[in-house]
Formats: C-alpha cells, structure tokens, sequence
C-alpha cells in the first residue's frame, strides 16, 4: 500500500491541532477520480470545520470528533488515476473544484465526478485555481442565484479585499454593474484595479451614512447588519451576507414579512452539486478569456497548514491563502 503526506485533525480546535500525518493513498471508486493535488487554499470555512464551530455544522463533521480527520474542500491538481466506471476525465487532466467528502490537505484525495470538478482553464497555474470553487462560485451564488445582478445595478460589496470580495468585484463588474468596494486604506488601490468604480476606506467613511443608495449590498464578511445596512438600499434594494447568524435570520423574516428594503442569505455548500458545476463552469470562462483573476495574497507549503490557518484567522487576508501541496 502506498503512503502519502497529509495534514490530520484529531480534536476540534486552536490551528496547532493541525498535525502532519503519512496515510495511505485513497483508491477511487467507480465514480472517483484520485487527483495528485497541487493547490488547495484556506478559507473561513476551514478555520470553521477545525475549530468544530457553528456547533450545528458537528451534525455533519463528528459531534464529540472530527469524522473526517483530513479537512480541505477547495483543490487544483492532476488526475492520476480513474474509477472503473468514469468516462468524463482522463489520467493526466489538469482539475479543479472543490470536494463535498474534504480532504485535499494532503497529496492525494478521491474526488466524485458527480461532485464539482471541471477541467482548469489552460491559462491558469494550480495556485490560481485552487482557491476558485469555494469563493468565486459563492460569488456567483449569491450575485447571479440570490440578487439576479442586472447591468446598470448599483452594487456594493463590503469586505472587497478579502477573497469572496476579489472574486465579487470583478464578477459584479463582469455582470456590467457599477461597483463600490469597501475595504481599509492599505487595500484600496488592489479593489480599485480589481474594477471597483468607486473605493470607500472603512475606517474613514461610513458607507451607510453617505446618503448613496444602492440595489445590492453585498457584505462579504458579515461585518454590517441589515439594521445599518437599511439606510444605504433603494427601496427595493437588497442586503446579502455570506455570514449567517441569529440577528441576520431574524432580519431575513422580518423582511421577508414587512417592507420593500429585504436580506437574505444562502448556504453556497448546501446547493446541489450540479448547481454550484455550472457556477464553476461559469467562472472557469470568464478565467480563460482573462476576465477574472485569483489574488494571491501567502503561499504556505502543506506542512505549514497550522501557520497558514493562524494567518488567515486574523481576519485581514488579501484575496487569498494558498497551501502548495505537491
Ligand atoms: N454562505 C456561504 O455560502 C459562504 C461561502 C464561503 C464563505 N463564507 C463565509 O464568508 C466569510 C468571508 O470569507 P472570506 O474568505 O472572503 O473572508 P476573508 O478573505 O478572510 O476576509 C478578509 C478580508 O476582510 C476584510 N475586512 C475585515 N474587517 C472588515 C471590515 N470591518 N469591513 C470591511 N472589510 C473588512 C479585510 O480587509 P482589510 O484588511 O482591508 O480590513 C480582509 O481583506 C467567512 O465568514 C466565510 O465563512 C460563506
């Protein structure tokens, strides 16, 4: 049996639960490829699954212990071998997407050609690609799926400097919207070449208070309420977040009840699979005609996935956290 490198979980907790592990290589099953992985990233939504938090989402990790010890959702790599039943994909295909079962912190995983994979754009290295399933078809959930994003639209996306939010100005602006980005002074100058019509530093102006009234906001990093959020929307504008919590669920009913102004969420992970296929399938074409980048923002190798998740736990990351595996 053949042995590979991994980054194992034991316990929920603090990034040092992180521990490097020698496991053996998955064999695919009939519907599985074994991709040779070469870029997987670190999101908020990994620091979640490690810490075990929300304790709701332990109904599908483990309750008292992580069932999956190795986590990963997003990947980029090369497949090396195919199930027996797989016609979709050949042995040396350049992949992407990201993996409902986990896994890609380590050099191999076993990916369902059901679950969401495609083939990488030619023009992108593995570190451009890994990060893309996870944020960008977020991005496209909640931009093209919740808000129906219109040309001529104002948009405004808060939290435009960290990786839901790189990925949202440029798609917001590839949907032919007028797009403001909200970020700190050091990231200005990134939102406003990523496309952003107008930059707002947040810790000089508040964007709720400037009397601009937008169609969508769109607070990537659930950092405003819809309370605040209220006084900057038109009248039948639209407050999105990608960070559920109590007082967001409440203002999702009361809306939904009472007046024009409405907040919604959604759970991009919770879409079928073919759904968030073909969001993906939408961004591999704005990648390959050059329309849409990933900002790299660190580049941590495998065995330094505990630093990686320390960093990207600050909360101040640009675009995004790459793991270089292979
Ligand atoms: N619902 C879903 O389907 C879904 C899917 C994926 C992710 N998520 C969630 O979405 C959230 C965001 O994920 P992410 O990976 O995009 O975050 P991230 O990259 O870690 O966010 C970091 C960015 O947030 C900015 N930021 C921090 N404080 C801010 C503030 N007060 N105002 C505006 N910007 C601020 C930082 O900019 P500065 O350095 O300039 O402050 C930094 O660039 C996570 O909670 C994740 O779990 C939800």
């Amino acid at each position: 049996m053949k042995k590979m490198k991994a980054m194992a979980y034991a316990a929920y907790g603090a990034p040092e639960v992180l521990q490097p592990t020698e496991t053996t290589i998955p064999t695919p099953k009939a519907n599985e490829v074994l991709i040779k992985v070469h870029a997987a990233a670190v999101t908020g939504s990994d620091l979640m699954m490690r810490q075990g938090k929300p304790r709701i989402g332990r109904l599908y990790l483990g309750m008292t212990k992580p069932k999956r010890t190795i986590l990963g959702y997003d990947f980029a790599g090369e497949v090396t071998e195919l199930g027996e039943g797989v016609t979709t994909f050949k042995v040396g295909d350049r992949v992407f997407g990201g993996t409902t079962t986990l896994g890609s912190y380590a050099e191999f995983v076993c990916v369902s050609v059901d679950d969401v994979i495609a083939t990488m754009p030619e023009n992108l290295i593995y570190e451009q690609a890994g990060p893309v399933c996870g944020s960008a078809v977020t991005v496209m959930n909640f931009l093209k799926g919740k808000a129906g994003l219109k040309p001529g639209q104002k948009v405004l996306i808060n939290g435009a400097s960290g990786s839901l939010g790189t990925y949202a100005v440029q798609i917001a602006k590839q949907m032919g919207a007028h797009v403001t980005g909200v970020s700190s002074t050091g990231n200005l100058a990134m939102v406003q070449a990523l496309g952003a019509d107008v930059v707002i530093d947040y810790t000089r102006e508040d964007f709720t208070k400037n009397g601009v009234l937008y169609d969508v906001i769109f607070d990537t990093v659930g950092k405003r309420s819809f309370g605040d959020c209220k006084r900057a929307l038109a009248p039948h504008g639209l407050y999105l977040s990608s960070v559920l919590s109590f007082p967001l669920l409440l203002s999702i009913i009361r809306s939904s009840i009472f007046g024009g102004k409405k907040a919604r969420t959604s759970s991009t992970g919770m879409l079928p699979a073919k759904e968030r296929l073909n969001y993906l399938l939408e961004v591999k074409e704005m990648m390959k005609a050059g329309k849409l980048t990933t900002v790299v923002d660190k580049n941590y190798p495998l065995s330094q996935l505990a630093e990686a998740h320390t960093y990207v736990e600050l909360g101040h990351k640009k675009g995004n956290v790459v793991v270089t595996v292979c």
